[in-house]
C-alpha cells in the first residue's frame, strides 16, 4: 500500500521528484502547473500544445526534467470531457486516477504530488473525492508478485503520495483518505487470498485468516468443523467437500452495532478454495484458474474486516461455506441424493454445480438462526453469466425490488457494477427434480443456466429479503481496466461495504 498524505500546500513545495495532474478536456492548465513550470523553468503549455494534448480521457503526457543533477517527471493525465451536467463521471476520475499510478511506477519515481482537481468538477463531495482517490490508487498499486524471484520483474513499487487540495477541502479529503485505505486494504487483501494457489490457500488456510481476522478486530466468530457441518445437517457442504483430503468448513464472523434497533443483514460467500468439478471432472482449460473459486467468501471475510473499523449503524453477518471439490474414492456421485440445513433434498446430477450445495445449506442456516432483514450471496456460481455478462458487470438477481435498489446504488458509488437478470418464477420448474425436491443442474429446456442456479439458491432462503451476486465473470483476469492486473480482482468488495455503510 502507498503512504497517501493530504496537504494543503503547493504542489512545488513538496519533496518529491513526480509532479502529477489531472486535467480535464479542453480546460486550461491549473494554477499548481504554471508553478511547476516556474520550478523548471519549461513552458510546460507549449509542450502540451506541440503534443496536441487535449485532456482525452487517459490521454497520457510525461516529461522528464534533469535539474541539479537530479531527475523529475511531470506526468499529465487526461481526464476526458466533462458530461452534460458539467461534471466529471466518477468511473472516469477512478481509471485515469490509476492510469496516472501506473504512469507514475513506469518512470520508477519514489514518490508522487498529485494535484486533485477542483470538487466543483464532481457531484461527489471533498470526502467522497478522497476516498475514490485512495481506493484507486492502491487497487492501481497491488500486484501479486510474492512468488516471483527475478529481481526485475517484480511490480516497482511506490512508496509515498501526496494529495494536494485547498485549505477549504483538507479535513473532508482526509477523512475520505482514511476510509479509502481500509476499503482498498480490503479490496486488495481478497485479491491477495485469490491469487494464492489452492495448495496455499486450503479450506482450513481460509478459516484460519478469519481467525486471525476476528482476533484482531473483536468480531464474533464461529467455526464449524467438518464434524459439527455433518451433525448440524448440513449434507450440501459435506457432499461438497466429501472428496477432498481437506477438512470443509463453515465460517462466521459478526459485526454488531452499538445502535439500537439497528436491522440485520447477512453477506454469504462461496468458498471453493479449488474447484476440479469432482467426479463431474473440468476440462484442463477450465480448471485453470479455479483457485478463484473462493472469491465470494474472500469477498466476504475481507468485508467484515473493513466494518469492523467502519462501523456502519446496522449488524452484519458475514457467512462462508468453504470447501475444496475435488474427486476421490471418497467423493459424491452423480446420482446422489443429499439433504440439506432445512431438511430439503437434491438430486445431485452433476458433481461440478457444487457451488449452490454449499451455499443452500449457508442460507437456509442464516435464514433460520439469524432471521436478518436481508441476505445478500456472492458467488462465482456460474460459467453462464461470464458469458452473458462479460468480465465488466456482476450478475445481480432477486425478486425484491426495493433491495434491487440498494445494491444498483451502491454499484454506481463504487464503480462494482452490477447488471440485473430477471429470477422470473417462469425459469423455477428448470431445477425440479423427479426423484428429489430439487435438481443442481437446470434442465435443458430452460438454458439460463445462470437464472436456474439463482432459484434453486432461492429455494433456501425463505421469505427473507435476498439478492443473489454472481461474480463468476468479474472476480478474476478482467481485461482494460487501469485498477485492476491480471488475476483477482475484489469484485463485490466495494459493492458490500457500500452496501452496509449505506443501509
Ligand atoms: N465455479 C464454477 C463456475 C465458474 C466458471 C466460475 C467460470 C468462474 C469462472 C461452478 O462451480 C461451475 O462449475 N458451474 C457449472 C455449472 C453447471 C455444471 C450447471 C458451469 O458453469 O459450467
Ligand atoms: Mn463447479
Ligand atoms: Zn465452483
Amino acid at each position: 500500500m502507498i503512504k497517501i498524505q493530504v496537504t494543503d500546500k503547493k504542489i512545488t513545495d513538496q519533496k518529491t521528484s513526480c509532479y502529477a495532474f489531472l486535467i480535464p478536456e479542453g480546460a486550461p492548465s491549473p494554477a499548481d502547473l504554471k508553478a511547476c513550470e516556474k520550478l523548471f523553468g519549461v513552458d510546460i503549455g507549449q509542450y502540451l500544445l506541440k503534443h496536441e494534448f487535449t485532456g482525452k480521457l487517459l490521454e497520457t503526457f510525461a516529461l522528464p526534467v534533469f535539474l541539479k543533477n537530479k531527475m523529475y517527471h511531470v506526468i499529465i493525465v487526461g481526464l476526458g470531457k466533462p458530461e452534460k451536467d458539467k461534471k466529471i463521471d466518477m468511473e472516469n476520475y477512478r481509471r485515469a486516477v490509476a492510469h496516472l499510478y501506473k504512469q507514475v511506477a513506469a518512470h520508477k519515481a519514489a514518490s508522487f504530488a498529485l494535484t486533485i482537481p477542483s470538487v466543483r468538477l464532481f457531484e461527489e463531495d471533498a470526502q467522497d473525492l478522497g476516498q475514490q482517490t485512495t481506493i484507486a490508487l492502491q487497487m492501481a498499486a497491488y500486484h501479486f508478485d510474492e512468488y516471483i524471484t527475478s529481481k526485475e520483474r517484480k511490480a516497482y513499487v511506490v512508496k509515498d503520495g501526496m494529495l494536494c487540495v485547498s485549505a477549504k477541502e483538507k479535513t473532508a479529503m482526509q477523512r475520505g483518505v482514511k476510509d479509502g485505505d481500509i476499503i482498498a486494504q480490503a479490496v486488495n487483501k481478497a485479491r491477495r487470498w485469490i491469487n494464492l494457489p489452492p495448495v496455499k490457500l486450503t479450506p482450513v488456510e481460509l478459516a484460519d485468516k478469519a481467525r486471525d481476522i476476528a482476533k484482531k478486530t473483536g468480531l464474533k466468530l464461529t467455526v464449524f468443523s467438518e464434524k459439527q457441518i455433518t451433525a448440524k445437517g448440513m449434507g450440501g457442504l459435506a457432499a461438497v467437500g466429501a472428496g477432498s483430503d481437506q477438512e470443509s468448513k463453515l465460517v462466521i464472523l459478526e459485526y454488531h452495532t452499538k445502535k439500537k434497533n439497528a436491522q440485520t443483514i447477512v453477506f454469504v460467500g462461496k468458498g471453493i478454495t479449488f474447484d476440479s468439478g469432482g467426479l463431474s471432472l473440468k476440462p484442463p482449460k477450465s480448471m485453470e484458474t479455479m483457485k478463484e473459486d473462493m472469491s465470494g467468501a474472500a469477498a466476504v471475510i475481507t468485508t467484515m474486516e473493513a466494518l469492523a473499523q467502519l462501523k456502519p449503524d446496522v449488524n452484519v453477518i458475514g457467512v462462508t461455506p468453504i470447501a475444496e471439490n475435488l474427486p476421490s474414492g471418497k467423493a459424491t456421485k452423480p446420482g446422489d441424493i443429499i439433504t440439506f440445513y432445512n431438511g430439503k433434498t437434491a438430486e445431485v446430477k452433476n458433481t461440478d454445480a457444487e457451488g449452490r450445495l454449499v451455499l443452500a445449506d449457508a442460507l437456509s442456516y442464516v435464514a433460520k438462526q439469524y432471521k436478518p432483514d436481508a441476505i445478500i450471496d456472492i458467488a462465482t456460481l456460474t460459467g453462464a453469466c461470464a458469458y452473458a455478462l462479460g468480465p465488466f458487470f456482476t450478475g445481480l438477481m432477486s425478486q425484491d425490488d426495493e433491495l434491487v435498489d440498494e445494491i444498483e446504488g451502491a454499484a454506481e458509488r463504487t464503480g462494482d457494477r452490477v447488471w440485473r437478470l430477471p429470477l422470473h418464477d417462469d425459469y423455477k420448474k428448470a431445477v425440479q427434480s423427479s426423484v428429489a425436491d430439487l435438481c443442481n443442474i437446470g434442465s435443458p429446456k430452460y438454458m439460463a443456466g445462470t437464472i436456474t442456479a439463482a432459484h434453486f439458491l432461492k429455494a433456501f432462503v425463505g421469505d427473507t429479503p435476498w439478492a443473489h451476486l454472481d461474480i463468476a465473470g468479474t472476480a478474476f483476469d478482467v481485461p482494460d481496466m487501469p485498477y485492476f492486473r491480471t488475476g483477482a480482482t475484489g469484485a463485490g468488495v466495494r459493492l458490500l461495504i457500500d452496501l452496509a455503510m449505506n443501509w
